[in-house]
Formats: C-alpha cells, structure tokens, sequence
C-alpha cells in the first residue's frame, strides 16, 4: 500500500509499504477512505519536535472503514464506518476514566509517565505509524474511534479526527465563558476551529491575529476581528480594542513553528531577533534556518509572549499549539505577577469529541467550509510542500 513516511528534516515521501496487521487484541485494521495533514505534521519536517524515527508513517487523521478487530475489540465489527482520534487511550487506567484521554497511562509504549501517545509522531510518542496511507493499524481501537452516523459525510468526518475536537478542547483550556473577549493566536485550521468553538461557548468577541492574509480573511467570514501582526502591534491593538484591559482569555493555535513580524509597528529590533535566533538553534539544532522549505518558525515563542501581554490580569491562558519538550522559553514572571492561569495539552480527543459529531450530524455545524484543498494521496507530498509554504488560501488539506 502507499503510505507518507518519515525519512529525515525535510525528507519525506511517498513509498510502498507493507500492509498493517493485527499484533495486540486490542487493535483493529481500518482501510482509510480520508486523511488530513495537520500543522503538527509540519513540525517533524521542518525538525522543531523531535526525534522521529526514520520509517515512521505520518498523520494523525483519518475516516476509514474497519476491516478486521482483535480479539478483545468488543464494540466495532468489520464494515463499521469510523472517524480516528489522533491520540490513543486504553478506555479503563485513572485518566481515561476522567476523560483525560490524553495522558492515559497505558496507550503510550514508552511508559505512563511518557505522555501522549498519537499517531505518526516522535519516539517519545510510540512511535505508532500514523494515518496518511491506505491502511493502518489503530492500537486500542476500543476507546480510539468514534462510529459514524450516516448523515456525517467523510469530508466532515475528516475534522472531527482532530481539529474541531482540539479547537473545542482550547476554548475549554482557555475556560471561554458568556460574553468573555477571547484572543485567539493563529489562524491556521486549528485557531479557526477554536474561534468557532469560543463563539459556541458564549464568547462575546473573537480576536484573532495572524501574519497571513487569506487566513484572516476565512477568519473574518467567521465574524472574528482580525489582526495582522506584520500591519499593526497585536498587543498595541488588542488593548485599544479591549479599553486597556485586555482578553478575558487567550488561545494559542500558533506552537513552536511561531513567526516574528516581519514589517510594521511589530517588527522585532536587532536585540530581539538574536534572541529569537538562538531560540531556533536551541529547539531545533538539525533545522535549516535559512531553508526557502521546511523552514522552521522563526521566532517559537512570540505567541506565547503575546499571549501573556495580552491577557487581562487574573486572565487565562488556553494553550493548544504544540511545543517540544525541549522548549524553555516562557515569559514566567511576567505571567506570575498578572495572576493568570495558564492550561496547557493536547486534545482529550475520545472525551471531547462525541458531541462535536452530533453537532455536525445535526446540520448546526459544517466545519466543510475550511478545507480548502482535497488531494489523492498520490498528490500528498506536492501538498505538504505547498501548506508548509503556507500558499495563500491553503488552510487545510484532505487526502483522499
Ligand atoms: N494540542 C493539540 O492536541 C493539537 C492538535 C492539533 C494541532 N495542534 C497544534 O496547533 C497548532 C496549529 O495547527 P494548524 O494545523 O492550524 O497549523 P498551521 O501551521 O496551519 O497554522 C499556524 C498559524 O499560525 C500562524 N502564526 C505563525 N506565527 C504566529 C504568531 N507569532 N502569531 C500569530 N499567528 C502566527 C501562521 O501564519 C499559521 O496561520 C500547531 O502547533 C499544531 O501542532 C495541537
Ligand atoms: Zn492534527
Ligand atoms: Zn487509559
């Protein structure tokens, strides 16, 4: 079968593999009908999380039909239609019972005290080949697919494997509540999902800030007010629009791959660029700064920084943009002496997402408008070379 494998920073391709099978009771084999490539994706190129281990089959979304289940899969048969989360858990250890799917302490390989276990991700996740092929193998598929209803097209399926879930579980860190003014950082998929989510939430306003214009303006046809960071200073701004006060809460859909402002009001000064430099050298050694391709962010903790300048006092900070663990940038003191709460993770995808799925099966949601580009998987790397370049009007990407 083909499948997006991992071969190196900046070394990707589409290779013939050999087809997944069963190897533990729990897991079950899905032929995948639609993939999606995520900004997460783009992080293990451009070498801003690491390891990975070469051979590693990417991606971490997928809609597919089951074709075969362990021995000890109880709920799903052959047939199944099924959406996948991106993360793996057991469905009985003590977090998994909280819903905090995330960090069960059994799917992870490595250990319970490794973290979150996804698919298509660094050693320290499994590694578990990922989604971006024809088939895969889902370990603990019990407690890590969701049916789906008929009236759930696969193209909407395909966002609820991750991004709405993960959108959703912002609004939620971010502790969106009635009438508050929400920042959302990054108007990638992800911040678009999670503008959408603070609305539903009972937002009063969504601000959202970003560098690229064509993301602004899906952002605005959400009724957000945009930002444009390399136009006007987003802190600046963003306390004129909140009367000085700030955001009630803040969401960073951005992560480690973060840009500085290139032009305007915001533009960094010669001390903060050599600071934002020997950031990338420390979080990414093996990353090609100077790359036109797989270029990592270069400045990885400008949202974060924003994050905490703009937020009110006693404020709170949602934040779902990944960052390694190798990050150690973060504005700690400045955060502490404003009183703020600060919630950090990845998405609890099989707690969060059931009722994003009847949201969507009951026609209040369509999150089809975002996807704006559908690709056969024989088209995949061409794709990732695009959205890693960030083309305008390219949000999102399915693969069929
Ligand atoms: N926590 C989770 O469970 C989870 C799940 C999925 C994705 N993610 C993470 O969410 C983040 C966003 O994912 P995506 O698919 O939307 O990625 P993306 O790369 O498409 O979008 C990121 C956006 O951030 C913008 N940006 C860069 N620097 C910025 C800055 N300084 N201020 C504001 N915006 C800036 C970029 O222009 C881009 O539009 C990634 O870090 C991804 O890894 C987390
Ligand atoms: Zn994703
Ligand atoms: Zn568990």
């Amino acid at each position: 079968m083909k499948a997006v494998v991992w071969h190196g920073i900046g070394d990707i391709r589409l290779d013939e593999v050999a087809q997944p099978t069963i190897q533990d009771p729990h897991d079950a084999i899905i032929h995948i009908t639609r993939s999606a490539i995520c900004g997460t994706d783009l992080h293990f190129v451009r070498g801003t999380m690491a390891p990975m281990r070469e051979g590693t089959i990417l991606g971490h979304e997928a809609v597919g039909v089951v074709v075969e289940v362990g021995d000890a899969v109880r709920g799903f048969s052959p047939g199944d239609r099924v959406v996948v989360n991106s993360t793996m858990s057991c469905g009985a250890c003590r977090y998994c019972r909280m819903g905090k799917t995330s960090q069960c302490d059994v799917a992870n390989p490595n250990g319970p005290q490794a973290g979150t276990s996804f698919f298509g991700g660094p050693e320290t996740t499994g590694p578990i080949d990922g989604l971006q092929a024809e088939y895969a193998r889902i370990p603990w598929a019990q407690n890590s697919m969701h049916p789906l209803p008929d009236n759930v097209s696969d193209e909407q399926a395909i966002l609820l494997s991750d991004i709405f879930p993960t959108g959703w579980f912002g609004a939620e860190l971010a502790g969106v509540t009635r009438g508050d003014v929400v920042v959302v950082f990054g108007a990638g998929i992800v911040g678009q999902f999670a503008a959408a989510s603070a609305f539903k939430q009972g937002a009063g306003r969504v601000i959202i800030v970003d560098g690229e214009e064509s993301r602004l303006a899906a952002a605005l046809a959400q009724n957000c007010e945009i930002v444009d960071y390399n136009r006007e200073d987003p802190v600046q701004t963003i306390m004129d629009l909140t009367n000085g006060i700030g955001a009630d809460c803040v969401i960073d859909a951005v992560g480690v791959d973060a840009e500085r402002p290139k032009r305007g009001p915001a533009a960094v000064s010669d001390e903060d660029a050599a600071k934002f430099d020997a950031e990338v050298a420390q979080i990414a050694p093996d990353a090609d700064p100077d790359a036109t391709q797989w270029k990592p962010g270069d400045g990885p903790s400008q949202a974060a920084r924003w994050a905490v300048e703009v937020v009110a006092k006693y404020g709170r900070i949602g934040i779902i943009g990944v960052y390694s663990p190798t990050v150690e940038q973060y504005p700690i003191g400045e955060a502490m002496n404003k009183n703020l709460t600060i919630r950090a993770g990845n998405c609890d995808h099989h707690s969060v997402t059931p009722p994003l799925i009847d949201l969507v099966a009951s026609g209040q949601f369509d999150p089809t408008a975002l996807i704006t580009e559908h690709e056969h998987i024989g088209d995949a790397i061409a794709a990732y070379e695009a959205f890693d370049r960030r083309e305008p009007g390219w949000i999102k990407v399915e693969l069929v």
